[in-house]
Parts: C-alpha cells; sequence; structure tokens
C-alpha cells in the first residue's frame, strides 16, 4: 500500500488557514497556493538521488553532491492543478510539465476527460501529479489512469486538502502511488465539497464565481 505522507510544517498549516478564509481573495489565493506548493516540493523531493562530482572552491579541489536521480515531469489536473505548478517548478526549474484535463460532472460527480497532453519520455520520469483537492478520489484516479496507460511508472500526487475516503480511493486505485497531502479534513458534504476545506479550488484560483 502507497504511504500517506501529511505535511506538519508550521507555515504550511499558517498558509492553509490563509486559503480556507472565505475573505481570502483570488490574488492573494493564487499567492499562497503557490507557496504551499513550494513548501510541498521541499519534502516531496526528499528522496531524489544524490552523486558525488568535483568541483574546485576558491581554496581546494573538493568532492560535493548533486542531484543524480531520475528526471522529473510535473503534471497539473486542468484547471486548479494549475495552481501549484510554479511553485514546485521554482525548486526543479529543469521539470517537464505535461497538463491532464478534466471536470467532474456536477449531476454524477463522475470525472470527465478531455485533454491529455505529457512530455515524450514519461517512462523515464518521476511523476508529481499535482491537485489542490482530493474529494471522492474519482479525478485523481481517473488522472493517473490515464498517465499511467500513456507509459508513467513512477507517480507521486500531491494535493492541499483530502478526506480519508478520497485517499482510501486512491490508495486502493494506485497502490503504487504516494500520496503528500498538507492536511486531511473531515468529511464531504451532500455536493462532495471538503468539509471545512476551502470551497471549489478552481473558482477560488481563477476567479470563476
Ligand atoms: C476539483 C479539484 C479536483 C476535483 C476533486 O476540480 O480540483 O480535480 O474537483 O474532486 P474529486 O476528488 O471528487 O474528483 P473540478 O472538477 O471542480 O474542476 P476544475 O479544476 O476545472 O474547477
Ligand atoms: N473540488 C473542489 O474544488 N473543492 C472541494 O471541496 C471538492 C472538490
Amino acid at each position: 500500500m502507497s504511504k500517506v505522507i501529511e505535511m506538519d510544517h508550521p507555515l504550511i498549516k499558517h498558509k492553509l488557514t490563509l486559503i480556507r478564509d472565505k475573505n481570502t481573495g483570488s490574488k492573494e489565493f493564487r499567492e499562497l497556493v503557490s507557496e504551499l506548493s513550494m513548501l510541498m516540493g521541499y519534502e516531496v523531493t526528499r528522496d531524489m538521488e544524490l552523486e558525488e562530482i568535483e568541483i574546485e572552491t576558491p581554496l581546494t579541489i573538493t568532492k560535493s553532491q548533486v542531484i543524480a536521480g531520475k528526471k522529473v515531469g510535473i503534471v497539473p489536473i486542468l484547471r486548479a492543478g494549475l495552481g501549484m505548478v510554479d511553485g514546485i517548478l521554482s525548486l526543479i526549474p529543469t521539470a517537464k510539465v505535461g497538463h491532464v484535463g478534466l471536470y467532474r460532472d456536477p449531476e454524477t460527480l463522475q470525472p470527465v476527460e478531455y485533454y491529455c497532453k505529457l512530455p515524450k519520455d514519461v517512462e523515464e520520469r518521476t511523476l508529481i501529479v499535482v491537485d489542490p483537492m482530493l474529494a471522492t478520489g474519482g479525478s485523481a484516479v481517473a488522472a493517473i489512469d490515464f498517465i499511467k496507460k500513456e507509459g508513467a511508472k513512477h507517480i507521486k500526487f500531491v494535493c492541499l486538502v483530502a478526506v480519508p475516503e478520497g485517499i482510501k480511493v486512491l490508495q486502493e486505485a494506485h497502490p503504487d502511488v504516494d500520496i503528500y497531502v498538507a492536511a486531511i479534513d473531515e468529511r464531504l458534504n451532500e455536493d462532495a465539497y471538503i468539509v471545512p476545506g476551502l470551497g471549489d479550488a478552481g473558482d477560488r484560483l481563477f476567479g470563476t464565481k
């Protein structure tokens, strides 16, 4: 079974409180989602492999470590996942970015796929799939189904807010995908929104409601 890594850093908790607040407007919401993603990226990249190279400091020749491991791809689930790309890219500027387009049908709550464009060498990369919300888990499962069909083998899922049932659904469908989450909330309401949550992440990021 995959691991669930819940963040406990005080800066992450603080910024989450700010994005939960309904009085936080789109500009600040976007900035905070980006900052949160960067802070989470620090944890998501903790297992990157290192190799030793020789360099010359102003004083001497020495051996020192650089990142050696697999190449990285960042895959936002459209739309709301877009808000998390820049924060992680600022830590891994050489990462390629793929996109998976899905929306949750408000009636059936089932994910509807409309777009998928991934880096060509997807099987050689660690793919970091990002979406602020893991609610029923339908969108995350469908997105990861999609990118596995394209050949992806090493996948991590990063979200800001999840509920236990969504985590369970994702773990059962994709037991090889570790889940990084800033906060695990109580429950879903009758419209499958996370409570207390932060509302509709896409609408709050892009000001569409
Ligand atoms: C939101 C969110 C996730 C999905 C989570 O997207 O960004 O993708 O819902 O819900 P689930 O776990 O129940 O599938 P939404 O469908 O609102 O689309 P949007 O990002 O285009 O607004
Ligand atoms: N999607 C959102 O944007 N928010 C939720 O609470 C659940 C799904």
